[in-house]
């Protein structure tokens, strides 16, 4: 797949942040997207866009989806359920939640769908900066993610011809962080800029363009690309 023309995308976790970007953008390249998501009823559905009902810690759900899209050319596994705080705080029941977004939700996603998927289709995983550099707090972020990167790699074998890639991005604005409050989100983002090569915050655009890259380089698996800004060696 070199273009998403005529093509079927599923983007898991599509109906907020990145995961919008990334369907208004495969919408623009004339490709026929279904955002699937535990709320499709509070999705913003438009031409070229819709939403079902899919949650990745219920396989029959996953199954269920799988037999009624049937064929999807490229798949786009983003979703994320956060388990964040200290160790003695985590709750055993999100911490599975968490994992089944990043990590089991995925391994099931390839197992339902792939079988139908076209030679040359594509699948793509979400790392995050936390599995390259974790910090306090954050031990099943950074577990889940580094995982997403090896179950990439695994599937990518597993599964070919068919290309499987995990994007790992650094802080992005995507509205995820708006729930820190205004002045907090900004003193985060501002510490956050100043300490990256980059020297600023990423955008649901930024991550889109690599997504895209990811699903339409017919030579690009068994890889994570790293849309950080550098921020894992800051
Ligand atoms: N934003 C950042 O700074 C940042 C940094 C590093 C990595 N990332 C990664 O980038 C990806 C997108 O980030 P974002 O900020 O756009 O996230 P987001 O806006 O919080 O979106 C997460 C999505 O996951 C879906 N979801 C959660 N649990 C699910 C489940 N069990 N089944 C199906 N869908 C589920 C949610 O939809 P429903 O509630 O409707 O199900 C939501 O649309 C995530 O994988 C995140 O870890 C983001």
């Amino acid at each position: 797949m070199t273009s998403l023309r005529g093509r079927r995308v599923l983007i898991v976790g599509g109906g907020s942040g990145i995961g919008r970007e990334i369907a208004s953008r495969a919408v623009a390249d004339g490709a026929d997207v279904v955002i699937a998501g535990r709320h499709p009823e509070k999705v913003e559905v438009s031409a070229g866009i819709r939403a079902i009902a899919l949650d990745l810690t219920d396989e029959s759900s996953i199954e269920r989806a799988a037999a009624d899209l049937g064929a999807i050319d490229a798949i786009v596994a983003l979703a994320a359920d956060h388990a964040n705080g200290p160790l003695v705080t985590l709750d055993v029941d999100r911490v599975r939640r968490a994992l089944d977004a990043k990590v089991v939700g995925p391994i099931l996603l390839a197992k339902h769908f792939a079988p139908t998927m076209p030679e040359d289709g594509a699948i793509v995983l979400f790392s995050g900066v936390a599995a390259s550099r974790p910090s306090r707090d954050l031990v099943v972020m950074a577990t889940g993610n580094r995982a997403a990167e090896g179950l990439a790699d695994a599937l990518a074998v597993e599964l070919a011809p068919i290309r499987v890639v995990a994007v790992s991005p650094g802080i992005i604005d995507s509205g995820a962080w708006d729930t820190m409050g205004a002045e907090q989100k900004s003193r985060f983002f501002a510490s956050t800029a100043a300490a990256n090569p980059a020297r600023r915050i990423g955008s649901p655009q930024d991550v889109t363009d690599v997504v895209m890259l990811a699903l339409t380089n017919p030579f690009l698996t068994a890889t994570t690309i790293h849309i950080d800004g550098g921020g894992r060696l800051a």
